[in-house]
């Protein structure tokens, strides 16, 4: 290993010890039962600009192909919505969504915004913050085949992001000391959780650490990674989001992984 700070930072990988899936064994079968009905996912960066939200998009896309997938946005800011393009689309945001744990789970799902087969919970840059979501995520559970959370770290760190209802959380890093040290901080505020986390490398911005140094350092499971994608970048400023076909069969093998726990 080159890296001794990489060195300083690893940690004895407990989770890559479990029966956790890596992206060469079969899917995990040691899935603890959640609160929903529908499979949860969180997503959450290790660093800022890891590449988190991007992912989650690509593999609501992907999941979308073989079940009712919505894409909930935690973090604020722009909003999911403007990210993917769907500031114009009417629907609810978040602030619309108070007082809705109360509607059925189908209607909501019918109601909200598409992103092509991708129901989406966004916040609204214009109405900034969101209600206490558990209702909402509880409604969207029973209702749909799996549910996608874009997590702010800083919730995660802070632990009152809602991972306790995640089957799978993925913390999506850079191969970078930065990264390692986010990861190792959310893999420890994850507490329970962090026996259901992997680890997704993303080349977003171009790290040069190895997949292996990674994984060692970050004490997490390597789940796969995503190799920098010019064409995500231009496609995310006009709003589209387009994955090279290469790169779009990444989140393809994570979604039969998540698939697999159902
Ligand atoms: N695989 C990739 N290749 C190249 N660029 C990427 C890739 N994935 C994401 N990007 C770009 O990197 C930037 C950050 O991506 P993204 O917003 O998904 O990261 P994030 O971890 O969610 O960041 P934040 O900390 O702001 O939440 C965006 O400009 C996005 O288009
Ligand atoms: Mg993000």
């Amino acid at each position: 290993m080159q890296n001794t700070a990489v060195q300083n930072t690893a940690v004895q990988n407990t989770a890559a010890q479990s029966t956790y899936p890596s992206a060469s064994s079969s899917p995990w079968s040691g899935r603890l039962v959640g609160p929903l009905g529908g499979t949860v996912v969180g997503l959450v960066g290790a660093r800022g600009g890891a590449g988190a939200t991007t992912l989650a998009a690509l593999l609501a896309a992907a999941l979308a192909q073989h079940t009712a997938t919505v894409l909930v946005d935690l973090v604020g800011g722009a909003g999911l919505d403007v990210t993917l393009g769907l500031e114009a689309v009417p629907g609810p945001r978040w602030p619309d969504l108070t007082g809705a744990g109360d509607v059925a789970g189908d209607q909501l799902l019918a109601a909200l915004p598409r992103w092509g087969r991708v129901a989406l919970v966004s916040t609204d840059r214009a109405r900034p913050g969101l209600p206490p979501p558990d209702d909402v995520l509880d409604r969207l559970g029973e209702a749909a085949g799996t549910v996608l959370l874009d997590l702010p770290p800083c919730d995660v760190l802070a632990r009152r992001a809602p991972v306790g209802r995640c089957d799978l959380v993925v913390v999506v890093a850079g191969r970078d000391i930065t990264s390692v040290g986010g990861a190792v901080a959310l893999r420890t505020a994850l507490g329970p959780a962090a026996a259901r986390t992997g680890l997704m490398a993303s080349d977003a911005r171009r790290g040069t650490l190895s997949l292996a140094e990674l994984e060692q350092a970050a004490g997490l499971p390597l789940l796969g990674r995503v190799p920098y994608d010019r064409s995500l970048v231009q496609s995310a400023e006009r709003g589209l989001l387009r994955a090279r076909r290469a790169t779009a069969r990444i989140p393809a093998t994570l979604a039969r992984t998540v698939l697999g726990l159902q």
